[in-house]
């Protein structure tokens, strides 16, 4: 559903650019797990919105993540050749398409907002903007080259992976919430929801950096050590990682318990609907813990 919904909202070109069709294509349709989409109509059912009306929302923060790591690939910010288990952007197309590329998607995600009411559509557009600028993910890309000089604190490390990762998962699910008209309470319960979600994904994805499998991982290990970077194996060692992941994803699915029964009290309607939201969320936010890609 995720994917076909991907396919139809990508921006098509004239023939005669058709090569940054094929640079967006390239990237987006390269098997990434697909993890804030997935959060964005998961959180959005829960609270009981209809999945066709979460789509959009989806697509528009998958374009956001698409381009973030078509950047952050790119040699002068990570310089990595292999990503969603195949040669970069920039390997294929050249850094000036794959920065164009990164660029059509974030143009585009915003685009895709417009077809919601007025209100949503300012609401909707507010959250991403938050999440994905210099308050947010685009603020974490800049703290995360500049701690890359420096030495690793735990301070910086909570800077860079609340806004590099946590940001984007956090507009994902709050936008899930503002799509289905939350109330403020549950939009609270989902901020922090998210908020745990959000870091224990980045906890790991630095573990897998250290003692992940390339080829499972679709991308190269150990490349965070080598430039010096602010992770949390950096900062707290493999085990007390491990851990606080762990307990980060504990405290995550006890919150979407608190969420499910405040939303079960008000849409009576919709129980199957809300409690299959509920057990997928169970099983995606224990995938982000123990996953191995
Ligand atoms: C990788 O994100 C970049 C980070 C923010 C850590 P994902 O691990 O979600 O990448 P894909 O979308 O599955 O390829
Ligand atoms: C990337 O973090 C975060 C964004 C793309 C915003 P990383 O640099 O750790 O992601 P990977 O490990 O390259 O996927
Ligand atoms: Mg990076
Ligand atoms: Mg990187
Ligand atoms: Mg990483």
């Amino acid at each position: 559903m995720i994917t076909q919904a991907l396919e139809d909202n990508l921006p098509k070109a004239p023939l005669e650019i058709m090569i940054i069709e094929e640079a967006l294509s390239y990237s987006l349709f390269a098997g990434g797990k697909r993890v804030r989409p997935l959060l964005l109509v998961l959180c959005g059912e829960l609270c009981g919105a209809k999945k066709e009306q979460l789509l959009s929302s989806a697509c528009a923060v998958e374009f956001i993540h698409t381009y973030s790591l078509i950047h952050d690939d790119l040699p002068v910010i990570d310089n990595d050749d292999l990503r969603r288990g195949k040669p970069t952007s920039h390997k294929v197309f050249g850094d000036a398409i794959a920065v164009l590329a990164g660029d059509a998607f974030l143009t585009h995600a915003f685009g895709l907002l417009t077809m919601y009411k007025n209100d949503l559509t300012n609401k909707l557009l507010a959250l991403l903007i938050e999440g994905a600028g210099i308050n947010g993910m685009l603020g974490g890309q800049v703290a995360d080259i500049i701690a890359e000089k420096e030495k690793p604190t735990r301070d910086k490390l909570d800077f860079i992976h609340e806004r590099k990762t946590g940001a984007l998962i956090k507009t994902a699910v709050l936008m899930g919430g503002a799509v289905a008209g939350a109330n403020d309470v549950i939009m609270k319960h989902l901020e922090v929801y998210s908020m745990k979600t959000g870091l224990a994904f980045q906890v790991i994805d630095d573990i897998l950096d250290e003692i992940g499998d390339e080829k499972k991982l679709g991308k190269k290990v150990g490349k965070d050590k080598g430039k010096n970077k602010c992770t949390y194996p950096a900062v707290y060692g493999i085990d007390k990682s491990k851990e606080i992941a762990s307990e980060l994803t504990e405290s995550a699915s006890a919150e979407l318990k608190i969420i499910r029964d405040l939303v079960l009290k008000t849409h009576l309607g919709k129980t199957d609907i809300i409690n299959n939201a509920y057990e997928d969320l169970t099983i995606l936010t224990n995938f982000i813990l123990q996953r191995i890609y």
